[in-house]
């Protein structure tokens, strides 16, 4: 019997080895293709426009503005002061790099915030017009490796050539800053997923129609930033369907722990505010820039409020505009800053603040003696004036 069974058991155990060896060796080769594949993807790019920016005082001053006061560079590529409301950019060392990310922070690797001043060894010194416009709308350093996509590349491709082209001009008028940082070191598989995300423009982005305010807005609320931090967004950083702008996504850094407010038109949002309300709110931090509140770090808020003080009217109005025209999302957030809600139920605030008939915008009269009815809800604009008025601490004052 056991001669019989032998020859049979044989053939079979060396099928099985053949198998389990073509199957090793494929897996190996998958491995291998994969992890070759996988190391030399490189990312869609073109090469650098051959351009050179003159700087004209016009182009110059456009990028300034859209720096300082829309498309906050400063509020990444500088450290902020969280010492004064808002976080307002450090002066000192403007555009000269931010603090890196780290992994204890919960990063995956080190990635480095760039300095954007013209030093040859720590800032964009070396770099090309070209490549700087690249960078900023295609998403690509001047070697041709993705950016981490913390930079708003995918958001700024929609500047329009010109006002890309200003930004540039104004970059390079700044000083050189030497700010040695250390190398950006993203940790896999998120370093091979950001290479996918850079694609090349190709064709040239026209500026938008400056009569059709609520396009100019909705381009505004992008490169602004308003769209990122007002959308709650799931954790890996993708919009919440059919939840555009109506707060409540969670920012946690030195300013501490907030969530953002609603910006949709449900009166649990922006509700029955008008126009002029909405830009008063801004147009406050505009003299002091919100100076007059003392603030514990901890207790700050990231909303750029001194940035965006200094943005036009115009410009703002543009944003009020187009954000009339999103979806009505009922969502109260409880933003977690005593200086927005004063830790009162925000649920409270279907109420129309339009209760005084003067605007809010400081008319050079002291904004607590407006006469307004007391609100349910206060705004920044409140606290800011409460503050300017009686010098108690606002953070202890809210209680
Ligand atoms: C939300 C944060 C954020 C904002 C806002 C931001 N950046 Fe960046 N930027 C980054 C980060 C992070 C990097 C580095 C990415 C990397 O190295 O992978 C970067 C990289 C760059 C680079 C490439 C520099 C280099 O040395 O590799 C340029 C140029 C740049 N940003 C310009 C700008 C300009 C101009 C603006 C404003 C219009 C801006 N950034 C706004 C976060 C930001
Ligand atoms: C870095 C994140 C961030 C960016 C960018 C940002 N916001 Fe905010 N915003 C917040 C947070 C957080 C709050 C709630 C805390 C506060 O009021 O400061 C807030 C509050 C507000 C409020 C106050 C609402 C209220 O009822 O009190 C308005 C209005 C507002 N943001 C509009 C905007 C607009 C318009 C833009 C773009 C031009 C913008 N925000 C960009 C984070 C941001």
């Amino acid at each position: 019997m056991e001669q019989t069974d032998a020859p049979i058991r044989r053939p079979k155990k060396r099928l099985l080895r053949k198998i389990l060896l073509i199957a090793l060796t494929l897996t190996a080769l998958a491995i291998t293709v994969g992890a070759t594949f996988v190391g030399t993807y490189r990312p869609a790019y073109r090469p650098a426009p051959e351009v050179t920016i003159q700087p004209t005082a016009e182009r110059v001053e456009r990028g300034r503005y859209l720096v300082e006061n829309v498309t906050g560079c400063m509020q990444c590529h500088t450290d902020r002061d969280w010492t004064l409301y808002g976080g307002p950019a450090k002066r000192s060392s403007w555009l000269g790099g931010g603090e890196s990310l780290t992994p204890e922070q919960g990063f995956p690797g080190t990635l480095r915030l760039p300095n954007l001043t013209s030093d040859d060894e720590t800032g964009l010194g070396r770099w090309s017009d070209g490549e700087i416009l690249r960078a900023l709308r295609e998403g690509v350093d001047r070697h041709g490796r993705a950016l981490f996509p913390m930079m708003p590349y995918h958001v700024y491709r929609h500047l329009s050539d010109q006002d890309a082209t200003a930004i540039v001009a104004y970059l390079r008028t700044l000083a050189p800053i030497e700010n040695p940082q250390p190398a950006t070191n993203v940790a896999f598989p998120v370093s091979f997923f950001i290479k996918t995300i850079p694609q090349p423009l190709d064709a040239p982005v026209e500026s938008l129609d400056s009569a059709d305010t609520v396009r100019q807005g909705e381009l505004l609320a992008k490169v602004g930033g308003c769209e990122f931090c007002h959308t709650p967004r799931n954790e890996r950083m993708e919009p919440l369907p059919g939840m555009a702008f109506a707060g409540g996504h969670e920012l946690e850094g030195a300013f501490g722990k907030v969530h953002s407010a609603n910006l949709t038109p449900h009166a649990t949002g922006l509700g029955g505010r008008s126009r002029d309300e909405f830009i008063g709110i801004f147009k406050a931090f505009a003299g002091d820039g919100g100076s007059a509140i003392d603030v514990e770090p901890q207790d700050n808020t990231p909303m750029p409020w001194s940035d965006f003080a200094r943005m036009t009217e115009d410009d703002l109005g543009a944003i009020y505009d187009y954000l009339q025209t999103v979806a009505p999302v009922e969502n109260s957030v409880d933003s977690g800053r005593p200086l927005v809600d004063s830790g009162r139920p925000l649920v409270d605030s279907r109420r129309p603040l339009v209760d005084s008939g003067r605007p809010l915008v400081d008319s050079g009269r002291p904004l607590v003696d407006s006469g307004r009815l007391p609100s349910t809800r206060s705004t920044p604009v409140d606290r800011l004036a409460e503050a300017r008025a009686s010098n108690v601490d606002p953070v202890a004052g809210s209680q």
